[in-house]
């Protein structure tokens, strides 16, 4: 904590480029960071590559309803707002300080028109009823306790069958060769395409200006609903 009781937070750009000639120029987003390793709360490898991959559709963002689960200091949300899409930032309803964190990144991106709202994975609450129509689910390394696999993928279940043109765009970091999600997916009807890292030139091991994501092995992957065996 800080003297006041205020955790401590850093500052950390990361910037987004135009192609060679695009005259306007480039995209600073910035994220405050918790330093209080009681928060945790700071950008994960996932979420540079998951940004890598909104930053390389950013031409199809303008007005897609978007929320981000687990957003954390939710570098993939603020992009896509800053994008133009229409976001809405969520992490787990039982961490106050990570809806914090998610608040803190739209004010230090001028983004004070994007809701923050709890919504805890596997949890049917009033504010997951209450969800407006969306198009794109962010989630950026919410594949890191096999304990939770399982929720997310009803959260995004319930999420795509009221919108069942919903995308799922993920990211997960490979922590151990034995964990999947392959059965779970099948279980709750649900498609997933792998997009290959060089595809959106996120095959780098430093992104956006930052020295992230490193060597860590990252997958990208959209999950969509299963319309055959959803019948
Ligand atoms: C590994 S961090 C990733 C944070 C951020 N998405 C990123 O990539 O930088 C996992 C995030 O999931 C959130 N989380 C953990 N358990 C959760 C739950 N049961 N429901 C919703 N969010 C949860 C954490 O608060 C944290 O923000």
């Amino acid at each position: 904590m800080g003297d006041e009781g205020e955790p401590r937070v850093v500052l950390r750009e990361y910037i987004y480029t135009q192609e060679e000639g695009d005259a306007n120029g480039e995209l600073r987003i910035s994220i405050p960071e918790v330093l209080d390793s009681e928060y945790g709360m700071y950008v994960w490898p996932c979420a540079l590559v998951l940004s890598q991959y909104i930053w390389f559709q950013r031409s199809l963002m303008p007005g897609r309803r978007v929320l981000e689960i687990g957003a954390g200091v939710s570098l993939p949300g603020i992009l896509a707002a800053k994008c133009a899409a229409n976001v809405i930032l969520s992490d787990s309803a039982a961490m106050p300080q990570c809806l914090q964190n998610c608040a803190r990144s739209c004010r230090e991106n001028k983004l004070l028109g994007v809701p923050v709202i709890g919504l805890t994975w596997g949890e049917i609450s009033p504010d997951l009823l209450d969800l407006p129509p969306i198009d794109i689910v962010l989630g950026s390394d919410v594949f890191y306790e096999p304990k939770d696999f399982e929720d997310v993928l009803l959260m995004v279940r319930f999420l795509m069958e009221r919108n069942p043109k919903a995308e799922f765009w993920t990211t997960y970091q490979v922590r151990s060769e034995d964990w999947s999600i392959e059965a779970l997916l099948h279980k709750w009807k649900l498609r997933c395409r792998n997009v290959p890292l060089k595809t959106f030139d996120a095959d780098k091991e430093c992104l956006a200006g930052s020295n992230l994501p490193g060597r860590h092995s990252i997958q990208m992957m959209i999950i969509t609903l299963d319309l055959e065996k959803s019948g």
